[in-house]
């Protein structure tokens, strides 16, 4: 097989890689130390045709193939691989599903600006417990009419702030597993559709990643992409295409630090003589061309056979896992070769190491690729179906809690909050140092965003203070803010809170801050937005506003007296998850008393657990004495 590319692809890369080193090298650096997204730069290409080019003119898009597609990729990540993933997750994850699976009419309405640049597209299926094991999302769609009812989130989400359009997954039946998932194309600006705060990264920084939420969005049923649960198989075969896309960022990051290696050897002169004929050098440059052009021919292959209509799901998988390892190979080697000089900021191959990495790990990480490529050259191997899972009450990221949100005037909320509060076990008269290290804390008030100026601080500590409790923040109004040292902002990527009561005022609940606080005892929020999330996920709540309610409860936890310092409060015990009845109902054989239960399905004749006695074939009778199906109640 041979993967000549043609006069038109190498007409194309000359066009990109000019207008990459003219417009998008020169702010590269800087974009990537502030994080800026490079609105100007994606704005000239979509101007150029550059954001949909493998779909057809009539959709807005350049009508060429996927090898171009892949070029393109190339060309501007080997200059920047932020604006190669911004490229690549607009292209193959939200616009070409909607041209794969869309209707006409969601063909003009979303493919149609996408493709032509004067949108922006991401792709929501990765969620807090559905990473690798994308069937494992919890997002949910549930009916209401003509419309779906969305709650949950997604994270990790690239181009997320910046995107107009998204095509996201959603739990429409929750007893049929992966069946029961369904694609939908939702728009910025949607009621309930909000974004946490943008991720700090070690590479590709540019680009824009953070998390989408879902509180109540209405979705209207013409905008399901594809049929109701093929929402799982329409992000697979996404990926696949994704795929082709990441492999060729992996390459041109990996081709511009090539090039910048062999640029450096032939000019650093060291014992005399440029370090490029120094066999420990011009070895690894010989290694590094080979893996380059070995990168290339696979993503070539994988695009080719793409065009061709053929599967190409394993070549897709192979050329990514296998651009993507080597890719992370040459971008050491270069930076080695470099030596020291390589390693400051501002050089072109320190930003390409830390920009590599990620290529190993999204759309799917290499070991997945491993799973997938080994499944098409030995076959799926043997699993059990996904049972129906056993209904619990609905958890969010801290897992079971009780939800409380209190009602009343303001200060009648505040009471019943000190009262259940108490009533728990927590004693009052107790104090503790506001600047105690976070994970020794026994209790800790956290300041959100929504606490407004720094000036508010003060009144948080005085909360903090009644309440026995140190003080806290959420990482933006650590890092971002500068409220607090950023040893005290609690979250994922911060320090953890394991203990007895969390007091946040004013948090929104975003997942990485909500991960930090997931195993403490007790959960309070106050905040006067009653859709944050932060709801979803606490014991007990207070909607209102912030000046309102934080004097009432500085009151109400002054007993008149000194707080008794207490560095080991004892431990307050966690609310049990209770579990919930079934959602759906058993039904019994009229003849024998047999019970068909859905979750066990029927091994007799094959029945699959998780199927509903609804979809049991007319033909289907009761395994223990024949009665037909009818005769169920
Ligand atoms: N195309 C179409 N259908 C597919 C498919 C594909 N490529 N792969 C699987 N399916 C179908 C299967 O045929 C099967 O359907 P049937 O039961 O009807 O036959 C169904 O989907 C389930 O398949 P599996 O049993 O193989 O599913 P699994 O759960 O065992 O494994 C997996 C699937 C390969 C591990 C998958 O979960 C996976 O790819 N995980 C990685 C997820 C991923 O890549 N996430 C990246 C997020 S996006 C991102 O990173 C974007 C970014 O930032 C730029």
């Amino acid at each position: 097989m041979s993967y000549q590319t043609t006069k038109e692809h190498e007409a194309l890369r000359s066009k990109v890689r000019a207008f990459a080193e003219k417009e998008v090298k020169p702010v590269a650096f800087m974009n990537d130390q502030e994080s800026i997204f490079p609105v100007e730069q994606v704005k000239m290409l979509g101007e150029m045709g550059l954001m949909g080019i493998p779909f057809p003119e009539e959709y807005g898009g350049a009508g060429l193939d996927n090898i171009s597609y892949a070029i393109v990729v190339e060309e501007l990540a080997r200059v920047d691989g932020s604006t190669g993933v911004i490229v690549s997750a607009h292209t193959s994850l939200c616009a070409w599903p909607i041209y794969a699976y869309g209707t006409e009419e969601q063909k003009k309405k979303y493919l149609t600006p996408l493709a032509s640049g004067k949108k922006i597209g991401a792709f929501g299926l990765t969620e807090t417990n559905a990473g690798s094991d994308a069937g494992g999302t919890e997002t949910t769609a549930d009916p209401d009419g003509d419309y779906f009812i969305l709650n949950g989130g997604k994270i990790f989400i690239t181009n997320a702030f910046y995107a107009d359009t998204y095509v996201v997954t959603a739990v429409t039946n929750p007893d049929l597993g992966m069946r029961g998932i369904s694609a939908f194309i939702i728009e910025k600006g949607q009621e309930g559709f909000t974004f946490g705060d943008t991720y700090d990264k070690l590479g590709i920084r540019a680009s824009s990643t953070c998390e989408l939420k879902f509180n109540n969005v209405r979705v209207h049923k013409s905008n399901m992409l594809g049929q109701l649960g093929e929402g799982f198989k329409i992000a697979m075969s996404t990926l696949d295409g994704g795929r082709i896309g990441i492999a060729a960022q992996a390459l041109g990051i990996a081709q511009g630090a090539f090039e910048a290696a062999l640029a450096y050897s032939k000019e650093r002169v060291q014992f005399n003589s440029p370090i490029a004929f120094n066999q420990a050098i011009s070895f690894k440059l010989s290694d590094m061309a080979t893996k380059l052009r070995a990168s290339r021919l696979m993503i070539y292959g994988a695009a080719t056979l793409k065009d061709a209509k053929q599967p190409y799901g394993m070549e897709a998988a192979m050329a990514k896992q296998y651009a993507s390892d080597v890719g992370l190979e040459i971008v050491n080697d270069a930076l080695q070769i470099h030596g020291g000089s390589g390693y400051m900021k501002g050089m072109l191959v320190e930003r390409a190491y830390r920009d590599m990495k990620i290529t190993t790990i999204y759309e799917g990480t290499n070991e997945i690729l491993r799973v997938v490529i080994a499944s098409h050259i030995i076959g799926r191997p043997p699993k059990k179906e996904t049972a129906a899972k056993a209904k619990t009450a609905p958890t969010g990221v801290t897992g079971v809690r009780k939800k409380v949100i209190l009602e009343g005037t303001a200060q009648e909320r505040v009471d019943k909050l000190v009262a259940a509060l108490k009533s728990d076990g927590y004693d009052f008269t107790i104090g503790l140092d506001a600047q105690t290290p976070i994970p020794q804390s026994g209790r800790v008030v956290v300041a959100g965003k929504g606490i407004g100026g720094k000036e508010n601080l003060t009144l948080l500590e005085k909360l903090a203070y009644q309440a026995g409790a140190a003080v806290g923040s959420t990482r933006p109004v650590a890092e971002t803010l500068r409220y607090m040292p950023i040893n005290r902002y609690i979250g994922m990527s911060g320090q953890k809170f394991t203990n007895n009561l969390y007091i946040g005022v004013g948090v929104s609940g975003a997942g990485q801050h909500l991960k930090g606080i997931k195993t403490a005892s007790t959960i309070v929020a106050i905040n006067n937005d009653p859709n944050a999330l932060i709801f979803k996920n606490c014991d007990y709540g207070i909607v209102g506003d912030f000046a309102e309610i934080i004097p009432l409860l500085i009151q109400a936890l002054d007993n008149g007296e000194a707080k008794r310092y207490v560095e080991q409060p004892k431990k307050i015990k966690r609310a049990v998850p209770k579990k919930l009845p079934a959602n759906y109902k058993i039904h019994i054989c009229n003849g024998c008393a047999y019970e068909y239960d859905q979750k066990l399905g029927d091994p007799e004749s094959d029945t699959m657990e998780g199927t509903p006695f609804e979809m049991l074939p007319f033909e289907w009778v009761c395994p223990e004495c024949g009665e037909e199906k009818s005769q169920f109640i």
